[in-house]
């Protein structure tokens, strides 16, 4: 069995940070989207991976290089432009031959990995196994309708009237039925060719077609919104280590990491956080669910429940709530009354606040 990792795409919801990098290697409690997946490939006993990869692919092929770190082998399989899921599966046919195969989608993030199900897959083989969850808004996913007895018999891309809550998670487990239905297909009003439609292709032949709805926890990080909440959940499950200086003016309370080479002076640290190697936090509070990756500076500042990408200075400023900062990032204050910022910040971004 093989995997296909598909981190090419525009991401377009998580602009200006998309501008400048892709979105499968925005850090979650610092470590980059797409390591859990790959992580999760190799604990399911899959070691041959080919991954997509477009206009981003320098930095992506830079941060997962041979795959030898996660025990894979990787292969890169460059796509033009993102022409759709299905189009990913079109051009790595080479790669795949006639094995099966778990696709993911390098921007989902799962807790609890695939190996139940890959374990289950290659017992019955099915053609297809898709996942689906109960989301409030399914507008933005592919939705599944299911009869009575649990049967998928419809699947549609983000439809204006969702015949159910059941949206399609991005793992999804294939034979090699699949290849004939992703050349079946054609493109739909966005451009792309869908693997909900190919999926629904094989529905239309009376296909085996597999569906599980998971309970644990799922999200597509496509937006700001949901990868703080991402953090959020991984930083729950950090254990208290500090390999970096705490000065003995500073607290830290409850679980957080302060990396090597990091240092905490006259600051409140209020876990769970985790604070970057290189990172200097000084006369600042820094608050739950807060992931400051490698070589910023936090100083004269309160900041809580964000993601700030590396290099990035906030320095002087009120409370920063709820934002994701991007690369080389330099916050600065004003004059003026406190209040709450909500900021989501685009790489080398310049930024005043009324502070
Ligand atoms: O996250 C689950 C959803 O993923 C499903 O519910 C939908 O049915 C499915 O179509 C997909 O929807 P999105 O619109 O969220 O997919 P997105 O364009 O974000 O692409 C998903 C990943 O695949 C992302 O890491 C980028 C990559 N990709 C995307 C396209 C269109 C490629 O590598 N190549 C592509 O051509």
């Amino acid at each position: 069995m093989k995997a296909l990792v598909l981190s090419g795409g525009a991401g377009t919801r998580l602009r200006p940070i998309t501008h400048t990098s892709a979105k499968q290697l925005v850090p979650v409690a610092n470590k980059p989207v797409l390591f859990y997946g790959l992580e999760s490939i190799a604990a399911a006993g899959i070691t041959e991976v080919g991954v997509i990869v477009g206009d981003t692919a320098a930095e992506i092929e830079e941060a997962v290089g041979d795959g030898s770190k996660f025990g894979l082998e990787i292969t890169y399989i460059p796509q033009d432009r993102p022409l759709g899921l299905a189009h990913a599966v079109l051009i790595a046919r080479d790669f795949l031959g006639d094995d099966d195969f778990v696709m993911y989608l390098g921007d989902n993030f799962i807790v609890g990995g695939i190996s139940e199900l890959v374990d289950e897959f290659r017992v019955n083989r099915p053609a297809a196994q898709i996942l689906l969850t109960h989301v409030p808004d399914p507008r933005s996913f592919g939705v599944a309708e299911l009869d009575s007895e649990g049967q998928v018999i419809g699947l549609e891309e983000k439809p204006e009237s969702p015949k159910s809550d059941l949206a399609l998670v991005g793992v999804y487990l294939f034979t090699s039925v699949i290849h004939e239905a992703v050349r079946a297909i054609e493109p739909s009003w966005r451009g792309e060719l869908e693997i909900t439609h190919a999926i629904q292709h094989l529905i239309d032949l009376h296909a085996d077609v597999h569906s599980t709805v998971i309970k644990g926890y799922w999200k597509d990080t496509g937006n700001v919104v949901d990868m703080l909440e991402v953090n959020r959940t991984v930083l729950e499950t950090i254990e208290h280590r500090v390999d970096g200086e705490v000065d003995e003016r500073s607290e830290l309370v409850g679980r957080v990491v302060v990396e090597e080479g990091a240092r905490v002076t006259g600051s409140r640290v209020v876990g769970p956080v985790i604070i970057g190697a290189g990172t200097v936090v000084s006369d600042s509070y820094v608050g739950p669910f807060t992931s400051v990756s490698e070589n910023c500076r936090i100083q004269d500042s309160e900041l809580e429940f964000s993601i700030v990408l590396r290099d990035s200075s906030i320095q002087g400023v009120g409370r920063i709530e709820s934002s994701l900062i991007g690369r080389h990032v330099e916050v600065t204050p004003t004059v003026g009354m406190p209040t709450v910022h909500r900021l989501v910040l685009g790489d080398h971004s310049k930024v005043q606040i009324h502070s």
